[in-house]
């Protein structure tokens, strides 16, 4: 008989287990906020508290490294309240977050005043990203000590506030990261391509989705990437390529890391799962987003390239806009992005029930390869005893479809508007605390931690 003492906090009874390895039906027990033990069901300490999966898939909460939750400065978009609620109904439960606010995560005194006002209303665990520029190069070391995750370079910016850095800069920078041992995301395209065309396609009149994509032409994209990984290969600096939407980087990445350069990549589901025969339905200017969506012919290439491992991880981009800012008849004046960490579990989910991949391949992509990539395996992103008990239960029998209008997002508008899904995550705990149940937040804000500072 167990005494009170004995007994741990929660049991999770009754799942199938899913790691990158494979899947074995099993519970997990959890104490502490950590895992304590998995294993067969009859194995299992006493417990205060248990929870039946009813034969429901268990995994690792996914790990989206590639988020912009927008506050401070934009709230009317997005606030790291709505956001996060977002992510624990999507199953997430870390994020990473991206410089892009005002002010810009650019000092450490940004990093400092973006982590707190992050832990008041967060419901899961988060990092924050510190911006590489040509101004604040000293600031990087003095970023890392207050606690940001990683740094991020804007190759390919117009955004006055993260303005692209000349390369000499660059060089300096990624030296000093290599010290700090953090990793640099790099959003890879060629500012002087991006700039000219630009130019030249609004002097032409243009204004048009079309005139987006040309603007972003693949070369933008494939001259970028293949600087970054030798100057990753020349510094030490450890880089991961964000939002990969080109199918002619794929041979890029694929000779850096035979080379051994420390390069990571990521893409998104709408490279995945979109192109630019979808721009009608989507609502034609709509689909813009940084880099583009691009003609049919990308998307399968980079499938496979992600179901292989050349493409380490899924990510989201998720970058909320309202309404006005997504519906304009100039391209231009459009804004680039759209919400993700909602959908994307159930996207790819969905590409698991037409047998595209495994469920264990997407446990890899979503939480395991994120985890190792930043550092934080097996913290994050593992079923291992002694981790964090950030878990969710998946029930691969929900179907339903993607509406704007039921997305916590404050800017909601979604390319995957009326798209129809299998799979869900139905449960999430962070930490072993139960933030989303049956779809409904039931953690409090706040409970979410940031990364740094915890051993
Ligand atoms: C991002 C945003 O809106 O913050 N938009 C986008 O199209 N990807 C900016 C970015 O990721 O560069
Ligand atoms: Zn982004």
């Amino acid at each position: 008989m167990s005494t009170e003492a004995d007994m741990v906090d929660l049991v999770i009874a009754n799942g199938i287990l899913v790691t990158p390895d494979g899947m074995a039906p099993g519970a997990v027990a959890i104490d502490g906020g950590r895992i304590l033990a998995i294993g067969t069901d009859d194995a299992m300490p006493q417990a205060r508290r248990v929870i039946d999966a009813g034969g429901h898939h268990v995994i690792p909460g996914a790990i989206d490294v590639h988020v912009h939750f927008r506050e401070p400065g934009f709230s009317h978009k997005e606030t790291w309240a709505s956001a996060t609620a977002a992510a624990a109904i999507g199953g997430v439960t870390t994020v990473l977050d991206m410089p892009n606010t005002n002010p810009p995560t650019a000092t450490a005194q940004a990093v400092t005043q973006k982590i707190a006002l992050a832990s008041s209303q967060a419901l899961i665990d988060f990092g924050v990203y510190g911006y590489l520029g040509e101004d604040n190069i000293a600031d990087l070391a003095p970023m890392a000590r207050a606690g940001a995750s990683a740094f991020k370079l804007y190759l390919g910016s117009d955004n006055p506030l993260v303005p692209c850095p000349n390369d000499g800069a660059v060089l300096d920078a990624m030296a000093e990261i290599a010290k700090l041992g953090l990793r640099l995301t790099v959003h890879a395209e060629n500012t002087g391509i991006l700039r000219w065309r630009e130019a030249r396609l609004r002097a032409a009149g243009r204004d048009d989705l079309e005139a987006h994509l040309e603007q972003h032409a693949d070369i933008a994209t494939v001259e970028a990437v293949s600087r970054i990984a030798l100057f990753s290969e020349w510094t030490g600096c450890k880089v991961h390529i964000a939002h990969e939407s080109c199918r002619h980087s794929l041979p890029l990445i694929a000779d850096a890391k035979r080379r051994g350069v420390d390069l990571t990549a990521e893409t998104c589901p709408h490279y995945l799962l979109l192109s630019t025969d979808d721009a009608e339905r989507v609502g034609g200017n709509a689909l813009r987003v940084k880099p583009p969506v691009r003609g049919a012919g990308h998307a399968g290439p980079l499938f496979d390239a992600l179901s292989s491992g050349l493409i380490d991880m899924i990510s989201t981009d998720h970058a909320p806009y309202l309404p006005d800012e997504k519906r304009q008849a100039s391209i231009w004046r459009t804004a680039p992005g759209f919400p993700g960490v909602e959908t994307s579990m159930r996207l790819m989910l969905t590409q698991v029930a037409q047998g595209r991949i495994g469920l264990p391949d997407y446990v890899r992509m979503a939480c395991e390869a994120p985890a190792r990539a930043f550092g934080l395996y097996p913290r994050k992103g593992s079923l291992l005893p002694g981790t964090d008990a950030d878990i969710v239960l998946i029930d691969m029998a929900a179907t339903s479809t993607i509406k704007a209008a039921e997305l916590h997002s404050i800017g909601n508008v979604t390319p995957f508007e009326g798209m129809a899904t299998t799979g869900a995550a139905v449960m999430t705990l962070v930490r072993g605390h139960v933030v989303m149940d049956a779809g409904r937040i039931v953690g409090e804000p706040g409970w979410g931690r940031p990364l740094a500072g915890r051993g």
